[in-house]
């Protein structure tokens, strides 16, 4: 098992991953929602992820954790100018963080967490910053683990202004 900064041949598998991983989050708990739209949402998110990557590597990362040529689970990793700007301080946020199923709860997760850590340190990052689900335990607890400390919890509201017919 290592970890490695994603490659372009990664695509696939971390979209894989991403299409069902985040099953507490605001899109997969909207029943509301089209189930293939929502996949489809965290796919997308992928795509945009990687074309970040082949933009810029100082300020936006992804490493992946590999085994037998198989990827297990990823993290994403951005030094936000706006916010980095905005606050005088040099701001890291990780946008995206999720293994496959079978892989999680073994200390994978811990170790990709570690090395985004470095990554920050070494560019300088004053400060990062993570946004989850209230419930996600395994999340917030791993964050903890690694010395982060909740400061906000928001709520999102929703009005529909026009019903759509189901397909
Ligand atoms: C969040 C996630 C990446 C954590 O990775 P992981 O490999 O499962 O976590 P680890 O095994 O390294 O555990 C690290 C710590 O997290 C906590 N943890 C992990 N799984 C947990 C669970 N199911 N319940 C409670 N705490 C848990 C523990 O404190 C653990 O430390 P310990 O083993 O010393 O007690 C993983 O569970 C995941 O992919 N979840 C689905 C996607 C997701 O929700 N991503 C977060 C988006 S912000």
């Amino acid at each position: 098992m290592k970890v490695r900064s994603a490659e372009e041949g990664d695509l696939q598998q971390v979209k894989k991953i991403a299409s069902t991983a985040f099953q507490l989050h605001r899109y997969w708990t909207d029943r509301g929602l089209d189930r293939r739209n929502v996949e489809g949402y965290y796919e997308a998110e992928v795509d945009n992820f990687f074309k970040e990557l082949s933009g810029n590597r100082d300020r936006f990362n992804m490493y992946v954790v590999e085994d037998e040529g198989q990827v297990l689970g990823y993290i994403v990793l951005k030094i936000d100018e706006y916010l980095s700007r905005a606050f005088n301080q040099r701001w890291g946020t990780i946008a995206s963080f999720a293994l496959r199923s079978d892989s999680r709860g073994r200390g994978i997760g811990s170790v990709l967490l570690s090395k985004a850590l470095e990554w920050f340190r070494e560019k300088g990052a004053e400060r990062v910053d993570v946004s989850t689900d209230a419930e996600n335990v395994a999340a917030i607890q791993c964050y903890e683990k690694h010395g982060f400390r909740t400061v906000y919890a928001g709520v999102t509201l929703t009005k529909v202004l026009a019903e759509r017919a189901k397909t």
